[in-house]
């Protein structure tokens, strides 16, 4: 859901279904999206005749040429299939400045890195509110998975910021250590590859994909070969028996998801950091709540031209497929390596203390055109039933312990 799919944003548990009201791919776009098919089925052949849910959505959101993310699909904003908040209001990248400022006056450090920039418009709202706070960064590298959006990114900040276009540079994968400064990334979290497990009774399996007679896609369950994936699935059903009264109902089954690559780049970015802070906006809940009884069938949820719906094998390459994260295993992992968790809150408290308020208070209601537009985006980003409660910001540190006005409403860290 969130990256909004219809301007607003609806409880995110019962997608739709697929349907005929959903815009037909243009032949163009099929043979695109066939051809991707084809590739997966091939890998699924090669491995016998499965492959795990991560490395299908791997290949559906970032098989070079072909998935999602690395094909030339408008994807953000009202043309593509959803739109982040960044795509919503420059506010939201300029509250994010703002606290930038607070990070670099209390680790002494000017460096940025942002990951996973999309279209880059976050860079370019966030690096114009630190020149007008005469704060500009040293450098702003840009870690891109994506070779399109990359070059997008490139193209937007030429042309808006053509005098500090050379404080920018793009990377290939993380910086060598000690990197001393900020790394900042907006949804980035969840459109990582995430497994699918399946719980029952005292049963763990995971959900892979493999292919019927026709060869289309279906499920297959069966044993995780991944002892890592085994021990989270583990901790996950401890704690979804806790919470559950599963135990009572023997054919009750509880489908959820993942994510051990968000966990793998948690350790990889407290290994690389010198000194610094990380800044991470996504959407998700706390263990307790991401899996709760109700959430029987997990979050994995699908984007295409702004309809949200539940199906993974819908036209892969042509659509959105994300998860929402789990923040207690990101504080765990923070933790297990070295950082230290600084605030936790959701994403409507953190600009409302976060500058939202000075940002705006100039604002001119006689110039009613402006006036409400700048409204509709506070909306957007800060109402309880559009962003303002499902995302979430974490703040992680090395070193000392920060303290950001942006925490100071309400700081849910001991939730975690
Ligand atoms: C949902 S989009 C969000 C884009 C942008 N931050 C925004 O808020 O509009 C996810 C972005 O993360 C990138 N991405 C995903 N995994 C990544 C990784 N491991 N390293 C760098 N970028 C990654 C994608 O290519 C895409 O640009």
């Amino acid at each position: 859901m969130p990256k909004t799919s219809t301007g607003t944003t609806t409880p995110d548990i019962n997608a739709n279904q697929v349907n005929d009201s959903f815009p037909k791919a243009s032949p163009e776009s099929q043979t695109h999206s066939d051809r991707l098919k084809h590739k997966i089925q091939s890998e699924i052949a090669n491995k016998g005749d499965k492959i795990t849910f991560a490395d299908y959505m791997n290949m559906a959101l970032y098989a070079p040429g072909l998935g999602y993310y690395s094909a030339g699909l408008k994807k953000f904003g009202k043309q593509g299939d959803f739109i982040t908040a960044p795509e919503i209001s420059p506010l939201f990248s300029q509250c994010l400045a703002l606290q930038c400022i607070h990070i670099m006056e209390q680790t002494k450090q000017k460096t940025l890195l942002e990951v996973g920039a999309g279209s880059g418009v976050m860079a370019v709202e966030l690096v114009l509110e630190l020149e007008r706070q005469s704060q500009l960064p040293e450098h702003y590298f840009i870690l891109e998975l994506s070779a399109d959006l990359r070059d997008r990114q490139q193209q937007i900040i030429k042309t808006r910021l053509p005098h500090l276009y050379d404080r920018f540079q793009w990377l290939n994968c993380l910086p060598e250590k000690p990197f001393d400064g900020i790394i900042i990334a907006n949804e980035l979290l969840d459109a990582m590859p995430v497994h699918l497990i399946k719980l029952e009774q005292d049963s763990i399996y995971e959900r892979y994909v493999s292919l019927n007679d026709e060869g289309d896609f279906i499920w297959k369950d069966d044993v995780p070969e991944n002892p890592n994936l085994l021990k989270a699935a583990q901790k996950i059903q401890i704690l979804q028996k806790s919470l559950s009264h599963l135990k009572d109902k023997p054919d009750a089954s509880y489908i959820t998801e993942v994510n051990l690559q968000a966990v793998d780049w948690i350790k990889s970015i407290a290994d690389i950091l010198g000194s610094g802070a990380v800044l991470l906006v996504d959407y998700g809940y706390t263990a307790q709540e991401y899996y709760h009884p109700q959430r029987s069938m997990g979050t994995l949820m699908c984007h295409y031209q702004h309809h949200r719906h539940d199906d993974p094998f819908y036209l892969p390459g042509l659509q959105d497929i994300t998860a929402h994260i789990d923040f207690s295993s990101i504080a765990h992992a923070a933790n297990d390596s070295g950082l230290s968790i600084c605030g936790f809150t959701t994403q409507a408290h953190f600009l409302m203390a976060g500058g939202l308020v000075e940002l705006t208070q100039d604002l001119n209601p006689n110039d009613v055109l402006n006036f409400t537009e700048v409204a509709r985006q506070i909306k957007m980003l800060t109402l309880p039933e559009e962003m303002g409660e499902l995302f979430k910001v974490i703040l992680l540190a090395k070193g000392k312990k920060l303290s950001l006005p942006a925490f100071q409403f309400q700081n849910f860290q001991n939730r975690l």
